[in-house]
């Protein structure tokens, strides 16, 4: 069978059980493009409704549960709505503590000094978005360093934000042009692209442009570029280069913050950066992210600055939302106190389904390669990406390969499988996801259950890909 007469079949089925979730999806089509604010929510051919997502699982408006390991972006690593949370915003409410205040509120310096003391950094300044902190990143480096020009690696998310719209996913013309409109003028001349995990690649644009780069702004766990780690020569070079050209070394860890072990990935490699941006995690499911660096340069957003140096890091109405603080500080406490039990389970299971779908695959003759664990470097990886390799490719090892139409089968992992999980009951992301405290060892053996069901079908079906 052809791939695009499954999928065909597919699709069917799913309109056929998500009759109330279309009808949602139609209306607001009427009102929004795509029926929606996030693009990844919105997958083809419609999304389904939630209604109630807790712990491991998500119940829809049609009446499926499904057993979700997208869980809010990645952002959860105790599951949906955990009783921890729940219950610490309860009482932040009963007590009267308020939601938009206006003022810094009680918590807010608890919070920044509990994080720097997992993130060593000297200041730390809340946002509400990883985008908005990475923007800043970007513009304090600028200024710290009077430069102009940018390095970033491709295949990197750091948000929409204009200094990051450039490499991220779309390969037409490979990971090295601007994917946006409306940029100001120029900007596409003034962001340099350097291969992940290529340490020639960053050695030669060092060499040529070193002395002109602010930052160089990479994450040291790719997400949406494909789950795959940083190698440790690879960032060990990336600190020795910046350090030599004097360059700002902003690490990406909104996915990797919080969800390897109870810090930053930085600390596993051991590599100090200048900048550290912080998103998902830390706001144990409220909005909050932050920037966290050397006080010479964050010194930079302070009113008080006379210089031309003055970056204008300020204002956000909702930044450090006392609500977001307050989760916050009882989501990253309750992930400390409870390191030595969560994050060994969750990256058990992590190793467990890398393994598991790679076998099964591998004995039904499909090349599939899962990313996402590293344990020379990483002990408990809870990320599973799925790759659909082209015969004879891999393994990969960057986002040019991860992105590459004619190395890895994106659509076959974005719709096909993805749809396949969705019939088996488990709401997948980039093939799989991110494991949760709240998953059971059951929950993941079934979903391995799932993925040799959808194998063996295809199998029968002489699937051609
Ligand atoms: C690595 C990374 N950086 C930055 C961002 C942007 O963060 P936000 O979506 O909070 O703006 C994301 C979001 O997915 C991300 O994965």
């Amino acid at each position: 069978m052809e791939k695009n007469t499954l999928l065909q079949r597919l699709v069917r089925d799913y309109k056929q059980n998500h009759r109330e979730s279309e009808r949602i999806y139609k209306k607001a089509l009427q009102f929004q493009i795509k029926g929606g604010s996030h693009n990844l929510r919105l997958f083809s051919p419609f999304p389904f409704f939630d209604r109630q997502c807790l712990g491991s699982k998500v119940k829809d408006v049609d009446g499926h549960t499904y057993v979700d390991f997208w869980q809010g972006h990645f952002a959860n690593v105790l599951g949906h709505n955990p009783p921890v949370i729940r219950d610490s915003l309860v009482r932040y409410m009963k007590e009267g503590y308020g939601l938009m205040t206006g003022f810094p509120g009680l918590y807010q310096s608890q919070l920044a000094e509990l994080i720097l003391n997992t993130i060593p950094a000297d200041k730390i300044r809340f946002t509400t978005s990883g985008t908005l902190a990475s923007m800043y990143a970007v513009m304090l480096a600028k200024a710290y360093t009077n430069r102009e020009l940018i390095m970033k690696a491709g295949g990197g998310w750091h948000g929409a934000q204009p200094y990051a719209l450039k490499g991220i996913s779309s390969y037409d013309r490979g990971l090295d042009h601007v994917e946006s409109a409306g940029l100001p003028t120029g900007m596409e001349n003034t962001i340099l692209i350097t291969q992940f995990n290529d340490t020639e690649d960053l050695e030669k644009k060092f060499m040529e442009y070193g002395e002109r780069i602010s930052c160089l702004l990479m994450e040291p766990f790719v997400g949406a570029g494909g789950f795959i780690f940083a190698t440790p020569e690879y960032l060990q070079k990336a600190r020795e280069l910046t350090r030599r050209y004097g360059v700002v070394l902003v690490l990406d860890e909104v996915i990797s913050g919080f969800r390897f072990h109870a810090g930053g990935l930085q600390s596993l490699y051991k590599v100090k950066p200048e900048l550290s941006i912080l998103g998902k995690a830390i706001g144990g499911g409220m909005p909050l992210s932050a920037l966290a660096g050397k006080k010479e340069i964050m010194n930079l957003c302070d009113p008080e600055v006379k210089t031309s140096q003055k970056v204008k890091f300020e204002g956000g109405t909702f930044s450090a939302h006392p609500g977001s603080v307050y989760a916050g500080l009882n989501f990253l406490s309750h992930l400390i106190e409870n390191q030595d039990e969560i994050y060994p389970q969750i990256g058990r299971m992590g190793k467990k389904v890398r393994q598991g779908i790679e076998n099964i695959f591998t004995q039904h003759g499909f090349n599939v390669q899962c990313t996402g664990g590293d344990e020379t470097l990483v002990p408990y990886s809870s990320m599973v990406g799925v790759h659909f390799l082209k015969k004879g490719a891999g393994p990969i090892n960057s986002p040019n390969e991860a992105c590459n139409p004619e190395i890895s089968d994106i659509d076959m992992r974005e719709s096909l499988f993805k749809l396949a999980m969705l019939e088996e009951g488990f709401n997948t992301f980039h093939g799989y996801g991110a494991i949760s405290y709240a998953h059971s060892y059951k929950e993941i053996q079934e979903s391995l259950e799932a993925v040799e069901r959808i194998v063996n079908r295809w199998e029968r079906y002489k699937l051609k890909f």
